[in-house]
């Protein structure tokens, strides 16, 4: 992957137009195409927020963790995907699957305070304009008792400038670790022609204003990397040592019976 430019060193580059990356990303991680989402991620926002009733998915894409958490057992009361741009809207109704759909921005959720009991935010947070609103909307919408889902890509070890060097004429290969603590966009390369805006925090970003917001972290999970996707991989040792996703859950307390 190469990145092309880095806030903090010049001006912050622009934001990703994902309208015109809604066919790529249909087609390049949903529906079965991507298997990090089908063995692992997926699941796991499946698994985190079993038994909620209302569930909100901010940033759904073309809505396949909305689907998902829609085709529950008991069935969810109600499931609502929001994502701020149309084509990948499009693509989430035509799919359906049991979910409702709305244009908004995770920044301005159209919601009233603690309307959901579950909420899920999933590769979303990095491509936002502005993630602090994000995050304090987020917080906004959960009710006493309710529980966030929040996933990123594993902000130590898959930052700017980490990731699996193979260095062929030294013949070594190992886990670079960019700058961890500043907080930087870049814009990644992540398929030929395709360049994606991704803004950088160190988790402490996440989690401290998520817990001002009166919420509790209650758990973390750092999975390794499902086997079959990195079959193709150069040193499979190393990137199972190496976790992608950082999977953090919050709830917010109900009050104390008196
Ligand atoms: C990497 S995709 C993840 C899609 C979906 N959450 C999933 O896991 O399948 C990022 C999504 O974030 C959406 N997005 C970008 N900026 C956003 C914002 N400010 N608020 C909500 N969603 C946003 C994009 O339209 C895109 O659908």
């Amino acid at each position: 992957m190469s990145r092309t430019g880095a806030a903090g060193t010049g001006p912050v580059p622009p934001g990703t137009d994902w309208d015109e990356l809604a066919g790529w990303w249909r087609r390049t991680f949903a529906n079965g195409a991507d298997l990090e989402y089908e063995l692992q991620i997926l699941p796991l926002a499946a698994a985190g927020l079993a038994g909620c009733r209302r569930l909100l998915d901010v940033g759904t894409g073309e809505g396949q963790l909305a689907r998902r958490l829609a085709a529950a057992e008991p069935s969810p009361e109600l499931v609502v995907g929001i994502d701020p741009y149309p084509r990948q809207l499009h693509n989430a109704v035509a799919q359906s699957g049991g979910a409702r759909y709305l244009q908004a921005a995770g920044e301005a959720l159209p919601f009233a305070g603690a309307s959901f009991d579950g909420v899920v935010c999933c590769l979303v947070i990095e491509h936002a304009d502005d993630p602090d609103a994000v995050l304090s909307e987020l917080a906004r919408v959960l009710a006493p008792g309710g529980r966030l889902l929040l996933l990123v890509n594993h902000p130590v070890v898959q930052g700017p400038g980490s990731g699996l060097v193979d260095d062929t004429v030294l013949g070594e290969r190992y886990w670079r670790i960019g700058p961890y603590l500043p907080r930087q966009v870049v814009v990644e390369e992540v398929d030929p022609g395709v360049p994606v805006r991704f803004a950088h925090r160190p988790l402490s970003g996440y989690v401290n204003p998520l817990c001002e917001a009166g919420l509790v972290l209650t758990r973390l999970e750092e999975p390794v990397p499902p086997l079959d996707f990195l079959a193709d991989s150069v040193d499979l040792d190393l990137e199972l040592a190496m976790p992608r996703l950082c999977l953090m859950v919050f709830e917010r307390r109900a009050p104390m019976a008196q």
